[in-house]
């Protein structure tokens, strides 16, 4: 996600903004680039691709000056590029702006500013907003800055300059974070506290609807109509490290409890306001194609193929087309049957999988059409795919996948309806319903993560163990799956996950005194056949720790121990019920003493086959 860092005072600005820019790579970004106020006005330099590129830029040309504005960009409003990374600036390029969020007016605001004149050269929304500035400064920046912000809707935080007040540095907060760093002769703005920390621990944090202007001799704190604000600074005494996983011990653990944040970003505008419909403009495919489809792949690898494995229930419930899924490394060799009305979905939190990529490049020389359900916008499989849905769950810092497996299940759920929408497969009403209970789910992982401690005992009981198992059914089994991979990859314990039926015609062999079992249960017409398989797993000896939904109390009974999870619509529950797995491989990982967020043998992306 993008980055801001904002300098102003006695020093070389161009090193402060850098070496913040890096404070804040661990965002993920796309590009970056630098606006200061030099000698010879103000000049920007920009640079697609990691730090180093815009860096070498600026060894040839570098900009010398006392005041500037930074920033990492993660590509929304167009894809990856030198013209589209920030600094914007208007026709005069008397001003300058920095940006993180989204502009949701933005395409009107342009139309309006381009039919009095403007000339736009990005497809970015955060050029708009230099442009708008630029038209209502009538000798003021600040006033100016506060005219602007009354005509944007969304969320964003800025930094702006203009070179007709070259010694003032703004800076907006409206529900994108924004801190400011006071020093002595010198003050800074960054998108995160670890940005300024080089330099000093003195800060205010903007709350939402809050400005500041910044000169090297002070800062004035205001609301956004102008009123004065008056506000005790706050002392930072965390290192770097810790400021960066804000304050969590682990990016594992950070990204996990980002989950309800998460749910609700990818939501978003895709939930019609009358919260009854599905929006999906960012499809190309006509209602005319979707009713031509007769069966769906969905391909991926590791987390994100276990995703796939709930969105094949998913869409299958909703739309009724048949679905298949895919490992994506076995895809292309299998000679899948891909007909001109298949629909390949891959999903790939990285968008850059070698595997997906591949299988994504066969499904389109066989004539299919492909989906790319991403967390990263300008990825590979992004710019490969005909249509892309973008899952916004920020970076993904930690290797073991949980807030960007999460955001692929509220895809999931999102396509699914939009495609029974547009096939009528389901009725008004019964859409209206999953929708609600959909925008209920972020509160429900909050409840559950309330109750991280339960987890946590739970985990340092199975971490003495060397094997176990998860049960599930029907949907459950796909849960378990996805439970079994991330406490495997961060705890190294060899788990195995089965459809509890299944257990019997083998693998019952292995149940021996004391294994731990961890059981899901979240569907009601499953759940009698569940309890049934517990009892025998616990009449060969094994120790079961069961996870179900609140109100089935015929489980508590069964199991040796328990957790209750807030009840949800049964096709909802896999956003929920992997929560509590998630922590438990956290947790029993960090009791074996191991590394969490990068765990032996594994890379956060595998970009080869
Ligand atoms: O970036 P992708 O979603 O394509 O990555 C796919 C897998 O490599 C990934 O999900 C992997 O299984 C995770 N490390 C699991 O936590």
């Amino acid at each position: 996600m993008c980055g801001i860092v904002g300098y102003v005072g006695k020093r070389d600005s161009q090193n402060i903004l850098i070496e913040g820019l890096k404070k804040l790579e661990y965002r993920g970004y796309d590009s970056a680039g630098l606006a200061v106020f030099t000698s010879d006005g103000l000049q920007i330099t920009k640079s697609m691709g990691r730090l180093v590129n815009l860096e070498n830029v600026l060894a040839d040309a570098p900009l010398a000056g006392f005041i500037g504005i930074g920033h990492t960009r993660w590509a929304t409003h167009g894809k990856p590029s030198d013209v589209n990374s920030h600094p914007h600036t208007d026709n005069s390029k008397k001003f300058s702006v920095v940006h993180n969020g989204i502009i949701e007016n933005y395409m009107s605001l342009k139309e309006e500013l381009a039919a009095s004149g403007h000339v736009f050269v990005s497809e970015t929304d955060t050029e708009v907003i230099s442009h708008l500035i630029a038209s209502l400064y009538e000798g003021d920046i600040v006033k100016a800055v506060q005219k602007a912000i009354t005509r944007m809707t969304g969320a964003f935080a800025l930094g702006v300059l203009t070179e007709y007040e070259p010694d003032k540095l703004v800076a907006v907060r409206f529900f994108s974070p924004l801190i400011i760093g006071v020093g002595e002769g010198e003050n800074f703005i960054g998108s995160d506290i670890p940005a300024i920390l080089d330099y000093t621990r003195n800060v205010y944090i903007l709350n939402d609807g809050e400005m500041a202007v910044l000169t090297k001799d002070g800062v004035e704190l205001m609301t956004l109509e102008g009123n004065f604000i008056s506000r005790e600074l706050f002392h930072v005494d965390w290192d770097i490290v810790t400021a960066e996983k804000a304050g969590f011990d682990h990016f594992m653990l950070k990204e996990i409890y980002e989950q309800p944040k998460a749910y609700r970003d990818t939501m978003g505008s895709r939930i019609d306001p009358s919260g009854k419909r599905i929006v999906m403009n960012e499809l190309k495919m006509t209602d005319e194609y979707i009713h031509r489809i007769q069966q769906i792949h969905i391909v991926a690898c590791g987390t994100a193929y276990h995703a796939g494995m709930v969105g094949k229930s998913i869409i299958e419930k909703l739309a009724r087309i048949p679905v298949e899924t895919d490992v994506a490394s076995e895809y292309r060799y299998r000679s899948p049957i891909i007909t001109p009305n298949t629909l390949v979905v891959v999903v790939s939190q990285s968008g850059e999988t070698a595997d997906t990529l591949a299988a994504l490049r066969e499904a389109k020389r066989c004539g299919a059409r492909v989906v790319a359900i991403t967390n990263v916008v300008g990825s590979s499989v992004a710019r490969e795919a005909d249509d892309v849905i973008v899952t916004w769950a920020g970076p993904e810092i930690a290797v073991a996948s949980t807030k960007a497996y999460t955001s692929q299940l509220i895809a999931f759920y999102l396509f699914g309806l939009y495609l029974a929408q547009t096939l009528g497969t389901q009725d008004e009403a019964y859409i209206a319903d999953v929708v609600t209970e959909l925008k209920l789910l972020p509160d429900k992982v909050e409840q559950i993560l309330q109750h991280a401690e339960i987890i946590k005992e739970w985990a340092e009981q199975i971490s003495t163990h060397d094997n176990l198992f998860f049960i599930g059914r029907g949907i459950d089994y796909a849960v378990v799956l996805e439970g079994s991979l991330k406490l495997k990859e961060i705890s190294y314990i060899h788990s195995e996950a089965y459809p509890s039926g299944e257990l019997k015609h083998g693998t019952l062999a292995l149940i021996e005194e004391g294994i731990p079992v961890i059981a899901l249960a979240t569907q009601p017409e499953l759940f009698e056949k569940t309890v049934s398989n517990i009892k025998e797993v616990k009449a060969r000896g094994a120790y079961v720790f069961g996870i179900h939904t609140l109100g089935e109390t015929e489980l508590v009974k069964a199991v040796d121990q328990v957790l209750e999870i807030p009840q949800t619509i049964p096709l909802l529950s896999p956003a929920l019920s992997v929560v509590p797995l998630q922590l438990l491989a956290y947790y029993a990982s960090l009791a074996r003493g191991n590394d969490v967020d990068k765990p032996r043998n594994l890379a956060k992306s595998v970009t080869v086959e």
